[in-house]
């Protein structure tokens, strides 16, 4: 999250003034639920990601997190309202904001590919805990 943790680990350049190929990226990573950064703007980051399956419930209090579809689709549950029944399909060339402090759970049928628009620094499973789904960060491709 800080500024040195980041120099650490990102490119010098930081994804800037290149070409980004967010499918050949993609192709790049091992298994679901595994985001990698591929570039940052100002204190945001980008992050290509294949998913599958279900993941857990969680929220971030401090931040938004955007979610666009590349391929595939991407189902995304809320807890709002008092029925809890609110959600959403993104497909590919759709996108969706989560609003920060708003409980969400990504799934998805079959394999999708995204592309997540974040602070640095987020954790992907969220506040409080940390489990098997947690993915360390600031992990570049
Ligand atoms: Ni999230």
């Amino acid at each position: 999250m800080s500024q040195s943790s980041n120099n650490r680990t990102a490119p010098v350049d930081r994804g800037q003034c290149r070409t980004i190929d967010l499918s050949g990226k993609i192709a790049q990573i091992d298994g679901h639920w595994q985001p990698r950064v591929v570039a940052e703007m100002n204190d945001y980051q980008f992050k290509v990601v294949k998913v599958e399956g279900e993941f857990q419930w969680h929220r971030h209090a401090d931040t938004d997190e955007t979610f666009m579809v590349l391929e595939g689709e991407l189902r995304i549950d809320f807890r709002t309202g008092p029925s809890g029944d609110g959600s959403i399909v993104l497909r590919a060339g759709q996108m969706a904001v989560v609003p920060k402090g708003v409980e969400h759970k990504p799934s998805a049928n079959s394999e999708v590919k995204l592309l997540l628009i974040e602070p640095r620094g987020v954790v992907n499973t969220g506040d409080g805990a940390t489990s098997e789904r947690t993915v360390e960060n600031d992990q570049w491709i």
